[in-house]
């Protein structure tokens, strides 16, 4: 199975509208009504974030795409090899994701992902309300997601041996003396340096970020300014990271999870590649303690 890149991903929301004004006027995506809730878009496809009503604000899916039905075939034939119980999508979600075939399962760590081929659009111009030129997608898929993975060492064997994902780097996490938390860079069949990431720990949103690339600093500068203006709540400074080299800035999402906001990601021949571990997050800014470093404060004072 050669998972071919992100396609979409699925949030819940008790209120889809605040997605609406947070995708249009921060994001710079432009929403558009679909069952219950909302399609984000980001570029000539139907939707990249959809946004169903729910009991919680969360992260939901992740969404896979295979490039054809004898792919999607033989990958839910290597789902019944391992034993992995599935579920055929209802007409509403192949609807709702406009996608002509999908099946939904759980990895070791309870995330569910969503695995399709085929997609629906009117191929409609993207314009976005915020100016936003363009977003880096394509073959490269959507952006990236770290996913929690309190089972880390089984998730990250889940996605390889099952979904033939690869691993790309591995970074220690250590928010406080004596405990680390290992976050593991994984890829899928394009150059993008990773689609997903596990991360070892629980996270109550079901997510701990949601990457989103545009074209230029300028667009990441701008999204900064719109962030000011609007009062949405910064998670880290702007900064450099050391294994994608994304150059990107956090803020908060109305699910919960914070969003990455950057440009110059890099691509990856992964013939010439060899894991190595990062020692450090970034080569220069992401001051993480503003946003989620509060937040790790605050659990460990709870826990304490
Ligand atoms: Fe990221």
């Amino acid at each position: 199975m050669d998972v071919a890149a992100l396609a979409y991903v699925v949030v819940k929301a008790q209120d889809p509208a605040s997605w609406s004004s947070f995708g249009e006027a921060m994001l710079g995506m432009s929403a558009h009504p679909a069952g219950s809730g909302i399609a984000l878009r980001m570029d000539e496809r139907a939707g990249r974030v959809f946004v169903e009503r729910g009991e919680n604000d969360c992260y939901f899916a992740s969404g896979w795409e295979l490039r054809s039905a004898a792919e999607f075939e033989a990958a839910k034939d290597r789902l019944r090899t391992h034993g992995v119980a599935f579920h055929a999508a209802s007409e509403a979600e192949l609807a709702l994701r406009h996608v002509f075939d999908m099946v939904w399962f759980r990895d070791p760590s309870g995330n569910r992902h969503e695995l399709s081929y085929g997609y629906r659009t009117g191929f409609e111009r993207f314009v976005s309300p915020a100016g936003v030129p363009g977003f880096v997608t394509g073959d490269l898929g959507l952006g990236h997601m770290v996913l929690p993975a309190p089972q880390i060492d089984a998730t990250r064997a889940f996605m390889m041996d099952v979904l033939g994902f690869g691993l790309s780097d591995i970074l220690v996490h250590r928010p406080a003396p004596g405990i680390e938390q290992r976050i593991d860079f994984m890829h899928c069949g394009n150059g993008r340096h990773h689609s997903l990431a596990l991360f070892e720990g629980e996270v109550p949103s079901g997510c701990v970020h949601l990457m989103f690339e545009v074209g230029s600093l300028d667009e990441v500068g701008r999204a900064y300014d719109r962030m000011l203006a609007q009062g949405v709540r910064l998670m880290a400074t702007l900064g450099k990271h050391t294994n994608d080299h994304m150059t990107s800035f956090y803020f908060m999402s109305p699910g919960g999870f914070a969003i990455e906001y950057g440009f110059g990601g890099r691509t990856i021949d992964w013939d010439h590649h060899t894991v190595f571990e990062s020692t450090s997050v970034s080569l220069w800014g992401h001051d993480f303690s503003v946003g989620f470093g509060a937040d790790e404060q605050a659990a460990l004072a709870d826990a304490a």
